[in-house]
C-alpha cells in the first residue's frame, strides 16, 4: 500500500468557500475508483487529502493528475514527504480555460469536476470508447462563453454547445479564434451562417486544432433555445452532456414569458430533450442551483425523461454554496445501455 498525500490548489477553495477538500475527495472517489478511503488531512499547518492506494500505476496517476483542484502529489514515507511526478494529462494549456473573466462564468475548477464526474459514469459503448483513449462527444447545451467547451479540449474531448445568447458565442469565438492564433496552433476557426429549414438562425461557429500525432480535437457551437437542441443538432447523439445550469439570478433562464427565478420550468422541458440525444451508456451532468429546485425534483424530472440517476452516498457530498444566494449541486444520470 502506498500512502499519499495530494496538495489541492489554494484557489479551489475561493470556489468551494471551504468546503474543496470534502469536494476534491468526493470527486477522486467516483474517478479514481482504485483508490482507497481518501480523508482531508492537516499537516504541519498544510490541508491535503490523505488516500492510499495498491499501486501508483499509470491509470491511478493519470487520475489524480487529472483531477480538476490536484497541485501536487506526495508519497508518505515515515515522517517524509517524497514528491510524486504527475503525468501531464491535459492536450492544451489551461489559460484556455482561465483568462476569459465575466459575469456568470461557471468557475472553471468546478466546471472540470463535473466534466470528471460525469465521464467517469459513463458505460456501455461511451465508456469503451474513454477507456480506448478516444475522443468523446461531449454537448453543453446552454454553453454560455464556452467554459466547458473549453474543459473539454483540455480533456481531450470534442465539444459541442448551444446558447441562445447570441453575444456570448460571438465572444467564445473570439477568444478561440485569438487564443488559437497567439498559441501558433495549426488550426481552423471561423463561423458562418446557420440555417435550418431554410431560414438563418444566426451564426454557429466551428474550431478545430490539430495536434501533432493526435486525432484532431473539434469544436461547434449553435445559436439557439437548448430545448430546441434536437432539432439544431438534427440526428447527431453525444456521449455526455455537461451544463451549469442558469442559477435564475445573474443569469436568468430564458423562456418566453421572460427571466424565470426558478430555471425548474426549463428543465423540466429540456431534459427529455438532451435524454433523446445521449448515446446508449452516455451520461448527462448537471449543476444548479438547489434554492430553486430541490435535488429530489430534478433527479425525478431525468428518471421521467427515461434516465437513471445515480444516487449511492457517493453522489451526496458535491453540495456547496457559492454565495448567499447560490447553493450548488450536481447530479448525474445515465441512458440505460439497453434503453429503446
Ligand atoms: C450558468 S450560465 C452557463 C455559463 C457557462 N458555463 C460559462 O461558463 O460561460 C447558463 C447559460 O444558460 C443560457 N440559457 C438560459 N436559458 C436558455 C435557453 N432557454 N436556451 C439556451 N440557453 C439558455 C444562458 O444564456 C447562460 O449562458
Amino acid at each position: 500500500m502506498t500512502r499519499c498525500l495530494v496538495l489541492l490548489s489554494p484557489s479551489a477553495n475561493h470556489v468551494y468557500v471551504g468546503q474543496s477538500p470534502q469536494l476534491s475527495a468526493a470527486e477522486l472517489a467516483l474517478t479514481c475508483p482504485a483508490i482507497g478511503p481518501i480523508e482531508p488531512t492537516s499537516l504541519a499547518g498544510v490541508e491535503y487529502l490523505a488516500l492510499e492506494t495498491a499501486d501508483l500505476d499509470d491509470a491511478t496517476l493519470a487520475g489524480i493528475s487529472g483531477a480538476s483542484a490536484t497541485m501536487a502529489c506526495f508519497a508518505l514515507e515515515g515522517d517524509l514527504l517524497r514528491p510524486v511526478e504527475l503525468p501531464r494529462v491535459d492536450l492544451l494549456d489551461d489559460d484556455l480555460v482561465t483568462i476569459p473573466k465575466y459575469q456568470g462564468k461557471t468557475n472553471e475548477q468546478f466546471t472540470r469536476l463535473l466534466l470528471n464526474v460525469t465521464v467517469a459514469a459513463l458505460r456501455g459503448g461511451p465508456a469503451a470508447r474513454r477507456d480506448a483513449g478516444e475522443r468523446l462527444a461531449v454537448l453543453d447545451p446552454m454553453c454560455g462563453r464556452g467554459t466547458t467547451l473549453a474543459t473539454c479540449w483540455l480533456a481531450g474531448h470534442n465539444a459541442y454547445g448551444v446558447d441562445d445568447d447570441v453575444r456570448a458565442l460571438e465572444a467564445m469565438a473570439a477568444h478561440l479564434s485569438t487564443w488559437l492564433r497567439r498559441k501558433r496552433l495549426k488550426h481552423s476557426a471561423g463561423s458562418s451562417k446557420f440555417r435550418r429549414d431554410g431560414r438563418t438562425l444566426g451564426k454557429r461557429f466551428d474550431a478545430e486544432v490539430r495536434l501533432p500525432g493526435l486525432a484532431p480535437l473539434t469544436l461547434a457551437a449553435l445559436p439557439g433555445d437548448t430545448r430546441d437542441s434536437a432539432e439544431l443538432w438534427g440526428r447527431k447523439t453525444f456521449d455526455a452532456i455537461v451544463t451549469d445550469a442558469p442559477y435564475g439570478i445573474v443569469h436568468g433562464a430564458h423562456t418566453e414569458s421572460g427571466p424565470h427565478r426558478s430555471p425548474a420550468s426549463l428543465l423540466a422541458e429540456a431534459i427529455p430533450v438532451w435524454a433523446g440525444q445521449l448515446r446508449r451508456g452516455g451520461a448527462l451532468g448537471l449543476s444548479w442551483n438547489t434554492h430553486g429546485l430541490a435535488r429530489e425534483d430534478l433527479l425525478a424530472m431525468m428518471a421521467e425523461a427515461g434516465l437513471v440517476p445515480q444516487d449511492g452516498p457517493e453522489w451526496s457530498h458535491f453540495s456547496h454554496r457559492v454565495d448567499s444566494s447560490i447553493q450548488r449541486d450536481l447530479a448525474v444520470a445515465l441512458r440505460p445501455v439497453d434503453a429503446g
